[in-house]
């Protein structure tokens, strides 16, 4: 049995009063690679933010390894190792490429690392974060991210709006970030194909619930299975 890192137990939770993710548990071992895939507004990023302690969790319980974090701030969950890379790459505008960052670093996080998972970013060091295009933002959010030495990294739909090569170099990017199961790795995409090509387990989201939990090659495979389930929670709701 491998290790789990991060589990969700029973989690309901949302923002304010409503109720967005409905009784979600979910258990993450080390190392695993995992697809998240669910159609707009059914509850991913909720998810990503609910591990991150950014929204109301009105019951249920996150341990991360084995750790009640609960009731643990943001900040507390990143230096236990979360990080999150928004679906807003919120980078900063007004600093370089650099800045955005030394600005975060900590630990034994190394520039050099985070250039050589992106050759791009190394030549734009220079430059203001409103210089960039899309795909470059994309790259230095996920490396601003790794800047604070994540042991398990969220990705919310990194791909969306970019070109299929720049798409390619950030796969590219998510499978050394994974390799030899140093970061355990879960990868939200609404674009399921190249999400379950990364992953070895999937699960979809619907209306807050997961509706399937398993193989990501299965899912590959029959995209009928995926249709039914995302059809699932239309349906009935
Ligand atoms: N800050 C917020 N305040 C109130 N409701 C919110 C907030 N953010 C999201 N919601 C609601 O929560 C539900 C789930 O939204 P969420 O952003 O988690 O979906 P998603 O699966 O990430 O969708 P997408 O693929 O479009 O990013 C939606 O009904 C949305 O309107
Ligand atoms: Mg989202």
């Amino acid at each position: 049995m491998s290790e789990t890192v991060l589990a969700l137990e029973n989690v309901t939770a949302g923002y304010g009063q409503t109720h967005v993710l409905r009784e979600l548990s979910l258990s993450i071992s080390r190392g695993e690679r995992l697809a998240v895939i669910g159609r707009n507004g059914a509850g991913k990023t909720t998810m990503l933010a609910t591990i991150m302690g950014l929204t109301r969790l009105h019951s249920g319980r996150i341990t991360l390894a084995g750790t009640d974090i609960s009731r643990h701030s943001p900040h507390r969950r990143s230096m236990l190792g979360l990080g999150l890379v928004p679906q807003t790459r919120d980078i900063f505008p007004s600093l370089t490429v650099e800045e955005n960052l030394t600005v975060v670093m900590r630990g034994d996080a190394s520039l050099e690392e985070a250039y050589a998972l992106f050759p791009r970013l190394k030549e734009r060091r220079r430059n203001g974060g409103t210089q960039l295009s899309g795909g470059e933002q994309q790259m230095l959010s996920i490396a601003r991210t790794l800047m604070t030495e994540p042991g398990i990294v969220l990705l919310d739909e990194p791909l969306e709006g970019l070109a299929p090569v720049i798409c390619e170099q950030l796969m590219h990017a998510f499978e050394q970030l994974a390799a030899d199961g140093r970061r355990t790795v879960m990868l939200v995409e609404q674009h399921a194909s190249a999400a379950l090509a990364f992953a070895t387990r999937a699960v979809v989201i619907t209306n807050g619930t997961i509706v399937y939990d398993g193989s990501a090659t299965a899912l590959r495979q029959q995209p009928e299975l995926l249709e039914r389930h995302i059809g699932v929670g239309r349906t009935t709701n």
